[in-house]
């Protein structure tokens, strides 16, 4: 996929194309191709920007706000260009009642930056979501495809040091 410019769309290249195609043989509804398909792009831009969007829905028949509204709707897709590390910090029962509202506030401190951030330095985004399906290791946080369970500040500090 090569990024938007002034003057034209994100596109696939011809590679991603044949793979959409095979992904959409894979079900019954080509649509249900949808998800993985914007993984790819996420994948290949770094977010999915509306033009990614539409050009993505343009692919299935489906429209720009129906995509809009998938892509909202997953916390794992991004709107905007994030940071080199996602850090999801769990704010549901289990984890609220373990602490996570001290973590994030540890993280905020820690990062400058507010939930929903980036760092100036394009190190880390901060994010608050939903229950991850850890809540036995409450309070827990996702670092990039890693479960972090347990947390204290302490071992919030040296996770973020060890993230490049
Ligand atoms: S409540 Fe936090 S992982 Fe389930």
């Amino acid at each position: 996929m090569t990024p938007a410019s002034a003057t034209s769309p994100p596109t696939f290249s011809p590679e991603q194309l044949s793979e959409v195609r095979r992904l959409q043989s894979l079900y019954p509804d080509p649509r249900g191709a949808l998800l993985p398909v914007l993984q790819m792009a996420q994948e290949t831009l770094g977010h999915l920007s509306l033009e990614a969007q539409d050009y993505v829905g343009s692919l299935f028949g489906l429209s720009a706000a129906h995509v809009h509204e998938v892509v909202t709707f997953y916390t794992l897709f991004f709107e905007e260009a994030k940071g080199r590390h996602i850090v999801s910090v769990c704010h549901n029962l289990s984890c609220h009642l373990a602490g996570a509202q001290e973590i994030i506030a540890h993280l905020r401190q820690r990062l400058g930056i507010d939930v929903g951030e980036t760092t100036g330095d394009g190190r880390v985004s901060l994010f608050s979501v939903e229950c991850l399906c850890a809540c036995e290791g409450a309070p827990m946080m996702q670092v990039d495809d890693r479960y972090e369970v347990n947390l204290t500040p302490e071992k919030v500090d040296r996770l973020l040091e060890a993230l490049s």
